[in-house]
Parts: C-alpha cells; sequence; structure tokens
C-alpha cells in the first residue's frame, strides 16, 4: 500500500509517498481502507517536532526523530478485514475515527474501541473533517464548560477547524453564541448559528465583550487575565489551542491559564482531546447530531492524497476556514 513516511522532523518535504507492506489486523483491530483523511494542526506541529518541550512528553512526539513513522489523525473508511475477537464491526462497514497516528495510508489497523460507525448522511471526505476537531469541540463544550441552554457563549477562533463545531454544539445546546474571527468569515459563522460576529482584526474582543457565562477559546490569542474580564464571576474560561512555537507554544498558554484559574472565582480549564473509547463514543454522537442536520462539517479545501505535502503546508500557514481534508482513491 502507499503511505506517508517521516524519518525526519522537518517541512512537508520530509514526508515520503512510498511503497509499504498493507498492515494486517492483530486481535481486537480492524483493518481499514482509508477513504479520506484530514490535516489537524497536531500533525504539522508533529511533522516539525514543535513545540521541542512535546519531544520530551512522555507519549509525545519522540525526542530525536518522529514516534511513529506514519502520521495523521482522521480516518474516514470502509471495514476491508477484522481481527480475531472483533464483534461490532465487519467487512464492508463504513466507518470512522480519531487515532494517534497512521492515517496518512491506503490502509490502518484501527483498535475495534476507536470506531464509530460514520455518519449515513456525510461523505468520507466530510466524516473525516470530523473527528479531532469535533472531538474537541464536544469535549470543551458539552463536558468541560457544560453548555447549557440561554447562556451567553463566545467562541475565539470560530472559523478554526475546531471552532466550526464549536459554534454549532454551542448554538444546539441552546447556546446565545458570539464568534471571534476575521471579517471575510462573519458570513460562514453565522451560518453555523452565531448570532454577533466580533473581527479580530478590527476589535479587541476582550474590550467589548462583557458578561458572558462561557469563553471557548481556540485561537488562544489573548492574554488571559484581559480574556477573564469577558466572563461573569462564575463564568468558565475553556482553553483549547494558541500560538504555536518554536519551543513551549501554544503549551504555555494552557498552563498559564490553569495557573490563574486557581486563584479565580471563574473555572479556567485546559480541553485535552482524548483518543480511545470516549472518543468514538463522541463521534457517534457527532454523527447523531450530522444525520440531525445539528452540525455540518464545514470544509475550506479538499486535497487530493498526492498533495498531501500541500495539505499540511496550507493547515500550516493557519488561515484555514474550517476543514482541510485529503481523499484517497
Ligand atoms: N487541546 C486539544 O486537544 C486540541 C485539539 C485540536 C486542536 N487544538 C489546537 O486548537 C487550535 C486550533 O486548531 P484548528 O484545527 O481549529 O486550527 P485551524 O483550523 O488551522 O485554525 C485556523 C483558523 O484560525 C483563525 N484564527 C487565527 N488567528 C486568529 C485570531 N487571533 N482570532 C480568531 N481567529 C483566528 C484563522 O482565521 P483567519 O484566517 O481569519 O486568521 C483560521 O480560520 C490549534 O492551536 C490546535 O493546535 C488543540
Amino acid at each position: 500500500m502507499k503511505a506517508y513516511l517521516l524519518h525526519a522532523y522537518g517541512p512537508p518535504e520530509n514526508l515520503l509517498l512510498s511503497e509499504v507492506p498493507k498492515p494486517e489486523p492483530g486481535p481486537g483491530e480492524v483493518l481499514v481502507q482509508i477513504r479520506a483523511t484530514s490535516v489537524n494542526p497536531y500533525d504539522w506541529h508533529h511533522m516539525r517536532g514543535e513545540p521541542r518541550a512535546a519531544r520530551l512528553v512522555p507519549g509525545g512526539f519522540g525526542k530525536r526523530r518522529p514516534q511513529h513513522s506514519i502520521l495523521g489523525c482522521d480516518l474516514a473508511g470502509v471495514v476491508e478485514g477484522v481481527g480475531s475477537g472483533v464483534t461490532a464491526f465487519q467487512p464492508g462497514d463504513n466507518v470512522y475515527a480519531l487515532v494517534t497516528h497512521g492515517s496518512y495510508a491506503e490502509y490502518a489497523c484501527v483498535p475495534e474501541e476507536l470506531l464509530a460507525p460514520k455518519p449515513s448522511s456525510l461523505s468520507f471526505e466530510e466524516a473525516a473533517a470530523v473527528p479531532m476537531a469535533g472531538a474537541t469541540a464536544i469535549q470543551a463544550v458539552r463536558d468541560d464548560a457544560q453548555v447549557r441552554s440561554g447562556q451567553r457563549v463566545l467562541v475565539n477562533g470560530a472559523s478554526s477547524g475546531v471552532g466550526t463545531f464549536a459554534v454549532q454544539l454551542a448554538r444546539t445546546a441552546g447556546a446565545e453564541v458570539t464568534a471571534v474571527c476575521g471579517g471575510r468569515n462573519a458570513d460562514l459563522v453565522k451560518g453555523l448559528g452565531a448570532v454577533a460576529v466580533i473581527d479580530y482584526a478590527a476589535e479587541d474582543f476582550t474590550k467589548v465583550a462583557r458578561d458572558f457565562d462561557v469563553l471557548v477559546d481556540i485561537a488562544g490569542s489573548p492574554r488571559i487575565t484581559a480574556a477573564k474580564r469577558i466572563l461573569r464571576p462564575q463564568g468558565s474560561y475553556v482553553i483549547i489551542g494558541g500560538k504555536a512555537g518554536r519551543w513551549f507554544r501554544p503549551m504555555d498558554h494552557r498552563i498559564a491559564g490553569e495557573l490563574i484559574g486557581k486563584f479565580s472565582s471563574q473555572r479556567i480549564l485546559g480541553t485535552d482531546v482524548v483518543i480511545g473509547p470516549v472518543s468514538a463514543r463522541n463521534l457517534e454522537e457527532l454523527g447523531r447530531h450530522a444525520d440531525n442536520g445539528d452540525v455540518k462539517p464545514v470544509i475550506d479545501r479538499q486535497f487530493t492524497f498526492a498533495e498531501l505535502p500541500a495539505a499540511m503546508r496550507y493547515v500550516e500557514a493557519g488561515h484555514a476556514s474550517g476543514k482541510v481534508v485529503v481523499s484517497l482513491p
């Protein structure tokens, strides 16, 4: 099968389209023919080995070279075979999953407990747009911020992959959503359910927004002490991402938030997407939302498998509006 191999940290040119043996499913594993995948900032961070601090974290990128030679966390495809003990899936099933690595390939063996049925209303490309961004958004909105009907929620970075899901999930929970994004994406986020838009290039939302119950901070652009001021005293501030850097960013932003939160009446916490049975359950829930028409993946661009390095470069530039997906033949 064809797969992109990464032997050394570096630019997208280091991703080498190679011929490798097709994997065989072990006990409890499912062999999936991948029909579509997507690019998340996590993938280019892993490709670059940055922030470097993440190379030292157990289970992180790998100290000197990438821990995994095949990157890619999102996949949607068709079950081709199952290992012993697999009961929930059979050949021919359409599935999708959030995995730790391995989706930049024609096939992957995925532990059964990570898979969810592909929502029937979504194409493979749309389904592949969901796992990392959607699972992060649902953890942030439903679990960490515990968004409830009637609440005022501000999503900073609303046009991003995670943000486009967060806006829709908060609106579906009955919240009134204000979106912070660039002016060119105002119509996009209104279409997802935002009732008000703040253009981050024209206005500093920490100066104009007040009395919010929840801040979902995906862009990680404001100082935490300034952003806290938009919240009510018992409000929740959920930090998902931040500005990228070579050494510590965006990890530092989150750590600072959690420290400041220890001395605040407001809850300040970071969201760390979970990959496991929890993410499969979250994908099932996101699938129900998709099939009900409550949540629709927003796809900015679709690349072919041969163009995957270009997709990586595009996401790394930081201006995708929604998700960037890659289709396989
Ligand atoms: N904690 C976790 O488990 C987890 C999981 C997934 C992602 N993340 C992190 O979350 C962040 C977002 O990920 P993503 O996949 O959603 O990224 P993305 O889609 O690549 O984000 C790009 C978008 O962010 C917008 N943006 C950039 N700067 C902004 C600012 N100052 N204010 C408002 N919007 C801004 C851009 O709009 P313009 O083009 O107008 O600038 C663009 O639409 C990343 O830092 C990522 O590493 C964390």
